[in-house]
């Protein structure tokens, strides 16, 4: 046995190298300040790290050198909060359908230039970097209100039947973690694909029927009033989703605005 197959036997990575990687990253000093596109040389990155872990090497780098670290949002690092979420060279979450704290070095080559921007949507304003302000969705949430549910004590977890196939779609529906990557994908900026998957993982159990007509015409009328785009069917939401909110969500929502419309519902003012 040579000695560089020992020392790799002993030490099964002791041959691999990191990654170099140029990054061309949008800085922009606050919501109103004119932002630019700035070239960063990162070395020796492991192909197992994550795209924020890249990032946070990049942050200390930038930090011990005194300059001003990336700012880019996150929280769980598990695909579970939607915090996370940016344009890696013109996808929303990159090369892969997931989130961008579950998205790997690996899906890049040593070698990459790799652009990062901040999601482009007239309703998600830049507020610096990579950070956009997502609270409209939280809006749109809202405008949906309440569901009636009677208090008291617990009730039978079979109390109140739901069809397989209703409960299924509803929890697929409610997966969305509000990233945002479907607004950020499509062409028109439109939230429809994330306002149908709140729609329904309501509307199709039968705790959700008593504002079901009201919640539907308010969040609809919310999302416009927030500036988001009409959906032309494109597609991308949906290919762009973590979750892989399927477009037939938003023939629900069509389906149920409709509906709600033609019995009288109108959005509150
Ligand atoms: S940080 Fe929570 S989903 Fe990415």
């Amino acid at each position: 046995m040579t000695a560089s197959m020992q020392s790799s036997v002993g030490n099964p990575g002791a041959e691999k190298r990191g990654m170099n990687l140029t990054l061309r990253i949008w800085r922009q000093q606050g919501p109103t300040a004119k932002g630019k596109m700035v070239t960063y040389k990162i070395t020796d990155i492991s192909p197992d790290m994550s795209f924020l872990e890249m990032l946070d090497v990049l942050n200390e780098q930038l930090i011990l050198q005194g300059d001003d670290p990336v700012a880019f949002d996150h929280d769980c690092r598990e695909g579970i909060c939607g915090m996370c979420g940016v344009m890696i060279n013109g996808q929303a979450h990159g090369p892969q359908q997931t989130t961008t704290c579950q998205l790997h070095m690996r899906s890049f080559a040593d070698g990459d230039t790799i652009d990062v921007e901040p999601w482009r949507a007239t309703a998600f304003p830049v507020i610096k970097d990579l950070a956009v302000d997502r609270r409209a969705f939280d809006r749109i949430i809202q405008a949906g209100g309440y569901i009636s549910v009677p208090t008291g004590t617990a009730p039978d977890a079979h109390a109140t039947p739901v069809p397989k196939a209703d409960s299924d779609a509803a929890f697929d529906a409610a997966t969305c973690i509000g990233c945002g990557a479907c607004v950020a994908a499509c062409p028109n900026a439109s939230s429809m694909l994330f306002t149908a998957a709140k729609v329904t993982h309501l509307g199709l159990f039968p705790q959700g029927q008593p504002e079901r007509n009201d919640r539907v015409v308010n969040m609809v009328a919310q999302q416009d009033r927030e500036g988001f785009g009409g959906c032309t069917n494109i597609g991308e939401c949906s290919a762009a989703c973590p979750k892989g909110i399927s477009m037939e969500t938003i023939s629900r929502l069509n389906h149920d605005l409709l509906g709600a419309l033609r019995a009288g519902a109108r959005p509150k003012s």
